[in-house]
């Protein structure tokens, strides 16, 4: 059964950060069933290991593409981010020392600030990704001379 299921008002209006997004809730999605389980040591580290893969490559994408689009409160935004990866490290290095952190310990943590993160914060940046020049438009302006 899916937990947290997508909808289209969760979308930031770019195909990569939904798609990143999607692929997140569906490493939730995978944990859900885990909770209050005992035995299920190799799924629970198996979810992890996906969700650090595509939080790192997410946030990096996502400062680029804020950076990219103007949008003022980066540097407040990457913080977050920042403290979500601390957050991820930490529970891979409790891995490395074979301690595998319990599925409700990364359901609430991890999803609770995930999900509370996609809908609220990622979407301030919206507006600024909708009035963006395309990167195909600006290069055409600036090889002809022109402003933009
Ligand atoms: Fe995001
Ligand atoms: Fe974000």
């Amino acid at each position: 059964m899916t937990f947290i299921e997508w909808t289209n008002d969760m979308s930031v209006g770019r195909a990569t950060l939904d798609h990143h997004h999607r692929m997140i809730l569906d490493c939730l999605n995978r944990l859900h069933p885990l909770l209050g389980t005992t035995g299920q040591d190799d799924e629970i580290r198996s979810v992890l290991e996906t969700l650090e893969d595509f939080v790192l490559v997410h946030f990096s994408e996502e400062e680029r593409v804020m950076r990219a689009i103007g949008y003022p409160d980066w540097r407040q935004h990457k913080l977050q981010h920042d403290a979500m990866y601390d957050m991820v490290f930490e529970l891979k290095v409790e891995l490395g020392h074979g301690r595998v952190p319990a599925a409700e310990r990364l359901f609430t943590g991890l999803g609770d600030w995930l999900v509370r993160h996609i809908l609220g914060e990622d979407r301030k940046y919206m507006p600024y990704l909708e009035c963006a020049v395309p990167a195909a438009v600006a290069e055409w302006q600036r090889a002809n001379g022109r402003p933009y």
